[in-house]
């Protein structure tokens, strides 16, 4: 059984003022009419085998998720609600637990609600590739070819050839430091990340249990006195909160030697940011995508978004953000679009 696994957990703090704490940017629209979260839904279950995803959020956003899967007649899906954020290794545990409830063979493909991917028709033929090495009990991974040396992913070294274009992960590394991403950009011989795994819900657990038994353990307690309501899942908080908080990455993927690489070439991108957003985004003559009521005079490589009927004109502007909402306006150059979470961290401390 292939079991899709949402990952809808982020708080997407790089994107405000469109994306807050009530409402990420996987529940927005911002590309398409569809939400990310909803493309990735329908992503996932366009390929072939699919069931019902098993959906991993936050139990803020329990409605949001519901709506928007209701919105796509999408039935008999399990949510998860965390207490508590703890990245993404937990989530996946519980997840992977859960699917190990329909079928122990169960085949979980991993998917971040947050990306865009470009083509279905790559995307679902790597799902293809994968599928037997996960179930022969490899962590798959989605290698992507690396364009620039972005510190904000994880770099993966192939190894020893698999058959049928796949690889062995000869080493993993999350986030590296920029001029070691420089090394491995210009070696060519990693891919990034891709944040999508797949793998057999019992492997994941195995592994998880290896490299980080402590998490297991409140992962596991945290699911199996979890409180049923409808179709929500509510993990017990106490216990879910006591996990340590890690990512994938960091406690599996760092120290597994199960792990393969399936090289992908489908349009790819993790809208982390504003300027992530922009050059996924379809642009005009002069470089810009424009959202909404904007006149933009003599500008170029920019992204500016209006709200409603609020007019937004630009002049003479380079590579800048301008994005309004009703109650908030940024305006940033494109380059600085990392830093956007600090606003939020602001606003935080301001309470
Ligand atoms: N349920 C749940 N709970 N989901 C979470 C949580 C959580 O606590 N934290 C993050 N997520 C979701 C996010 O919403 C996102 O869809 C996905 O898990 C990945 O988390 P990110 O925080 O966006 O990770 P990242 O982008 O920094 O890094 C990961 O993705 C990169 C590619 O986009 C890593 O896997 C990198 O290695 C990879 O290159
Ligand atoms: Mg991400």
């Amino acid at each position: 059984m292939l079991i899709p696994l949402i990952l809808s957990g982020g708080s997407g703090t790089r994107l405000w003022p469109i994306s807050r704490r009530n409402l990420p940017k996987q529940f927005l629209s911002l590309a398409g009419s569809e939400t990310l979260f909803q493309q990735t839904v329908q992503r996932a279950l366009n390929l072939a085998g699919a069931t019902s995803p098993v959906v991993v959020a936050s139990d803020d956003h329990r409605f949001l998720a519901a709506e928007q899967l209701q919105a796509l007649q999408i039935s008999n899906t399990s949510i998860l609600l965390e207490p508590v954020a703890r990245n993404t290794a937990p989530a996946i545990a519980v997840g992977a637990l859960q699917a190990l409830t329909k079928d122990p063979e169960a085949i979980v493909l991993v998917l971040p609600a947050d990306h865009l991917v470009g083509d279905a028709a790559s995307f679902s033929a790597a799902v293809a590739k994968a599928q037997p090495l996960a179930e022969q009990g490899w962590l798959v991974t989605f290698g992507i070819r690396p364009d620039r040396p972005e510190t904000g992913f994880g770099y993966i070294r192939r190894g020893k050839a698999l058959g049928g274009g796949a690889f062995q992960v000869e080493q993993f590394v999350e986030k590296p430091q920029l001029e070691v991403a420089e090394r491995y950009v210009s070696s060519g011989e990693y891919d990034w990340n891709s944040g999508m795994f797949m793998f057999r819900a019992a492997s994941y657990i195995d592994e998880l249990g290896k490299h980080a038994p402590a998490m297991l353990a409140a992962a596991r307690a945290a699911f199996e006195n979890a409180n049923i309501d409808l179709d929500f899942i509510r993990l017990e908080a106490k216990t879910f909160a006591s996990a340590p908080s890690d990512s994938i990455d960091y406690a599996v993927m760092e120290k597994t030697s199960r792990a393969a690489v399936v090289p992908v070439a489908c349009q790819w991108s993790d809208i982390g940011s504003w300027d992530a957003l922009w050059l996924a985004a379809e642009k005009d003559a002069n470089g810009n995508h424009v959202e909404g009521d904007v006149i933009a005079l003599d500008t170029r490589g920019s992204l500016v978004r209006s709200h409603d009927r609020h007019m937004v004109a630009t002049i003479g502007l380079k590579d800048v953000v301008v994005v309004t909402t009703p109650d908030a306006t940024l305006v940033a150059h494109r380059n600085a679009s990392q830093e956007v979470k600090r606003v939020v961290e602001k606003l935080k401390d301001a309470g």
